[in-house]
């Protein structure tokens, strides 16, 4: 059975309709079913298509009542035809426009629900490095050095002969200059030269006195070279911190009390000291410090029997060179040697880091193999 064509789409004539009643309950009945329509808009799409059927140019709804009743209609009827269909059309141009902001204002709230930041989610992994193993230990030095008066002076890496030998009392023929199989720069031609890169830390003592007047007491961390192959203790940088203290009265007690101080410090308050003589030119007396075997206890037997692999059974490790400052040096600095004295101390910081963690090849320091740099974070 065909669907009767709606009413809007029939002339009055065609209705019967000749009253004004007639005309009401005609309008009553449309605006009833736009209701229905508009309130089963849920979304945007439905939207358009109540907008279509009720606005549309062409065959809409209001289109359509205004061709075929409103036009053809009897000028009697005219009025009220006209007057209905204004406070409809009002109606249906209000609906639609509230209706619109309803439905963004939920895509918009539903939108929301989707973009919003679950806060309870797991962060984006950020992975923070740390600090190398040598930038630690160098820092644990300035800490406990720091704490009894020391301050932190850098030098440069590239030094003239004078301030890396001459100035430390090492002549030109001296043979200790053997020692340090050095790395002289290839200079341009006609550029004033010698340089090097500085064989030990001990270049910054001349720096420091040059440029202050006693008391002085300064620590100094840095990177040193040597022509040396690598191995598994041997490498052409590597890395000590110079110490030095001078003052009016230092004693050789003031000495040997600040390495103890030290070297239990840094190891532990169970690690002895001990030192020995030995030779540089820029230290008298020069001494080798060494600290108990952390590993034996200083007892020069490994716990499982037999002698301890680390300090070969002598209950002794070796650890840095010092002494008290010689005389000579201060001539280079015009500090008067007959009023001042000192001691100074030149510690490898690579051998102290494996000896105090236990790492038996100093190439590692230098590969940076995270599986290595992760077991100091
Ligand atoms: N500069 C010496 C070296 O590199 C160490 C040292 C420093 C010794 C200060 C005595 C005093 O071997």
């Amino acid at each position: 059975m065909p669907t009767p064509d709606p009413k809007h789409s029939q002339t009055f004539v065609a209705l019967g309709v000749t009253f004004a009643d007639q005309v009401h309950s005609l309008f009553a009945g449309l605006r009833t079913r736009f209701d229905s329509e508009a309130a089963a808009v849920t979304d945007e799409s439905s939207w358009k298509g109540l907008r279509d059927a009720w606005l549309g140019r062409k065959s809409g709804v209001l289109t359509l009542v205004t061709d075929n009743w409103l036009k053809p209609s009897s000028p009697e009827l005219k009025r009220v035809v006209g007057a209905s269909l204004n406070e409809l059309r009002a109606h249906v141009d209000a609906q639609i426009e509230a209706r619109r902001t309803s439905i963004e204002a939920g895509a918009e709230a539903s939108a929301r629900v989707k973009d919003r930041v679950d806060l309870s989610l797991p962060g984006v992994h950020r992975p923070i490095g740390s600090h190398h193993l040598i930038r630690q230990v160098f820092q644990d030095i300035e800490d406990i050095f720091s704490s009894i008066g020391f301050s932190v002076v850098e030098g440069p890496e590239i030094e003239t002969p004078y301030y890396n030998f001459e100035a430390l009392n090492i002549p030109e023929y001296h043979p200790v200059r053997d020692d340090m199989d050095t790395f002289y720069l290839d200079l341009p031609n006609g550029a004033p030269g010698p340089l090097l890169l500085r064989t030990h830390t001990s270049p910054v003592q001349i720096h420091t006195m040059e440029k202050c007047q006693p008391p002085v007491r300064v620590i100094v961390p840095g990177k040193v070279y040597r022509r040396d192959n690598p191995d598994a203790t041997h490498s052409f940088m590597f890395h000590q911190i110079e110490g030095l203290a001078v003052d009016s009265d230092i004693t050789f007690c003031d000495f040997t009390g600040t390495i103890d101080y030290f070297v239990r410090q840094f190891f532990g308050e169970g690690v002895k000291a001990r030192f020995r003589p030995s030779y540089f030119p820029f230290t008298e007396p020069s001494v080798e410090f060494d600290a108990s075997c952390i590993f034996c206890g200083g007892t020069g037997t490994a716990k499982a029997g037999g002698a301890c692999g680390k300090c070969k059974g002598a209950g002794w490790i070796e650890l840095f060179g010092a002494g008290m400052v010689d005389p000579a040096v201060y001539g280079f600095v015009n500090y008067d040697p007959k009023k001042v004295s000192g001691f100074a101390f030149g510690i490898g910081i690579d051998r102290l880091a494996m000896l105090k963690y236990g790492i038996d090849d100093i190439q590692v320091f230098f590969q940076n193999d995270v599986r290595f740099l992760r077991q100091f974070p």
